[in-house]
């Protein structure tokens, strides 16, 4: 029990890398959340830093997320750990896609709520691709298509995150994913819309700007 415990904390602290920030420290002696829409993401990222840098977090992001479940599978898959966790609680591995549901919220909650930078991150759009992708590459790249089309057509970030983030849960029905997954899609879906309150505002009055462009400094 102690050892899954720590594999969520663990979950969290890679979510909470705080990759962006640091990014407009280390390339711009900024605080990034002062810039733009005050997000540490990979798209206030490229409207305050530029391409490389966007890509670079968008990829580091995105990584933490996968690397959140990677971690709980490649733990779960020991010998050793598989006898302590069946010994502890007599479900063994069928624990398992509940704990990578729980490591991903986490490594998504860790990526917006960081420790280190008094818990004001970012809206976890690519952590939460990178956990998708990781527990079901078939979802991740579905959820991907719809994001990358809605953003072809209409060159907002921001919609494009909110409409995936709702596709998310169609998409781990329609593959046959397991419920703990489900329930991944469905509460990660709505922690990412409710992450995008400010955006939601700024779509709704029109002045949510397109892919790459500054908006009206306020927050
Ligand atoms: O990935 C976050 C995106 O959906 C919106 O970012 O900076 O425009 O609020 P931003």
């Amino acid at each position: 029990l102690a050892a899954s415990a720590l594999l969520l904390i663990l979950a969290y602290l890679l979510g909470s890398i705080p990759t962006g920030y640091l990014a407009g420290r280390w390339l711009k002696g900024i605080d990034i959340r002062e810039q733009g829409s005050g997000s540490t993401g990979a798209t206030n990222v490229l409207r305050t830093l530029g391409k490389v840098p966007a890509v670079t977090v968008l990829i580091i992001d995105a990584l933490k997320g996968a690397a959140a479940i990677a971690l709980v599978r490649g733990v779960y898959g020991l010998e050793t750990f598989r006898a302590i966790t069946t010994d502890l609680s007599g479900m063994g591995t069928s624990l398992l896609p509940w704990m990578l549901t729980l490591a991903g919220l986490l490594a998504i909650l860790g990526h917006s709520k960081p420790v280190w930078i008094g818990f004001k991150g970012g809206k976890s759009v690519a952590t939460s691709l990178g956990v998708l992708l990781a527990l079901s590459w078939q979802v991740g790249l579905a959820t991907l298509g719809v994001f990358l089309g809605v953003l072809a057509l209409s060159r907002i970030v921001s919609l494009s995150s909110i409409l995936a983030a709702i596709a998310v849960g169609g998409w781990m029905y329609g593959f046959a994913q397991p419920l703990p997954y489900l329930l991944f899609a469905i509460a990660g879906g709505l922690y990412v819309i409710e992450r995008h309150r400010g955006n939601i505002q700024r779509l709704m009055a029109g002045t949510e700007p397109r892919l790459g462009q500054k908006l009206p400094q306020e927050n």
